[in-house]
């Protein structure tokens, strides 16, 4: 799913094109709306690119993020009649997602959340269809809050990404009993350059991780588990012994930080380095190319 930030006229010609190559392969596109002039503008790119293809549109509603959507109830309905009156658009369902939901430190908080979120996208299905037009699908959630949107029958989708990979933000979060407990898959390798001291030097900055969820823990070696990753700028992480049992690594020692947010962090690199059999004794299995590097829109 893309959201409403394809208001251009040449990025929805994009949209249109790639719309007909999912359908030539079995798949179908989906794009959320949230403005009549979205969907007028959409459908007028869907026109002009000439495709029989179609296109999945959600209407999103605002279920307490504050970034793209209508408010829930209401306003929801006449968008959804509009998307389904147009030939070349396919009325989807809606959109209903809550990401700062996701990073709730805390387990009663995200259930409250999502509970206020479930019964927001209902009511609006509810008027919806009282209008005349069935909603296929409600779709949101993602790592943080996964297992209460899939609990709660409302919800037909569950857009999870990080689960994948898990970062040290989702780590740092409480865990609710009923979530599955992910494991890390994603690390950046980095080597000791310069050993003071006060602290070790590595060669990883936020050049090659994301720090918008916070720095990086290290992983791995119980002994390099207890060094404490500082910012060190562009190219570098400080590394700090300051637990009781922790001593500083040695010069040319390779470490494994596992990134603060892993979706940011995969798009600063161009490959992922497949390894079976844990970081310590596996092999390399696949060279995976990050095709949506340097994609940001
Ligand atoms: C609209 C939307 N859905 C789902 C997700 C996936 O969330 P997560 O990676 O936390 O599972 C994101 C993440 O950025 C998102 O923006």
């Amino acid at each position: 799913t893309i959201t409403n930030q394809v208001i251009a006229m040449p990025k929805l010609h994009r949209v249109a094109r790639l719309a007909a190559l999912l359908a030539a392969r079995g798949g179908r596109l989906g794009v959320a709306v949230d403005h009549i002039d979205g969907i007028e503008r959409l459908a007028e790119a869907m026109a002009q690119y000439g495709s029989d293809a179609g296109i999945d549109v959600l209407v999103e509603i605002d279920v307490g993020q504050g970034r793209c959507g209508v408010p829930p109830g209401e306003a929801a309905v006449p968008l959804a009649l509009a998307v389904s009156r147009s030939p070349r658009l396919r009325f989807a369902g809606l959109q209903a997602y809550h990401g700062r939901a996701q990073h709730l430190a805390s387990s009663v908080g995200r259930r409250e959340t999502i509970a206020a979120v479930v019964r927001a996208a209902d009511h609006t299905r509810q008027l919806i269809e009282a209008a005349g037009l069935p909603v296929p699908l409600i779709t949101g959630s993602g790592t943080g809050t996964l297992v209460h949107e899939a609990a709660s029958g409302v919800f037909g989708e569950l857009q999870a990404g990080s689960f994948l990979f898990m970062d040290a933000d989702y780590a740092r979060n409480e865990r609710d009993p009923a979530q599955p407990a992910f494991e890390h898959a994603l690390y950046v390798k980095t080597q000791v350059v310069s050993v003071r001291d006060t602290h070790a030097v590595c060669d990883a900055g936020h050049k090659s991780h994301a720090i918008d969820s916070g720095l990086p823990t290290v992983a791995l070696l119980p002994a390099d588990r207890t060094l404490r990753y500082a910012n060190g700028g562009d190219e570098h992480g400080l590394l700090y012994a300051d637990a009781p049992d922790a001593r500083l690594p040695s010069l040319g020692h390779m470490l494994w930080l596992i990134p603060g947010h892993c979706d940011p962090t995969v798009n600063l690199h161009d490959f992922l380095i497949g390894v079976r059999g844990g970081l310590a004794a596996g092999t390399v299995e696949r060279i995976i190319r990050v095709d949506a590097r340097g994609a940001l829109t």
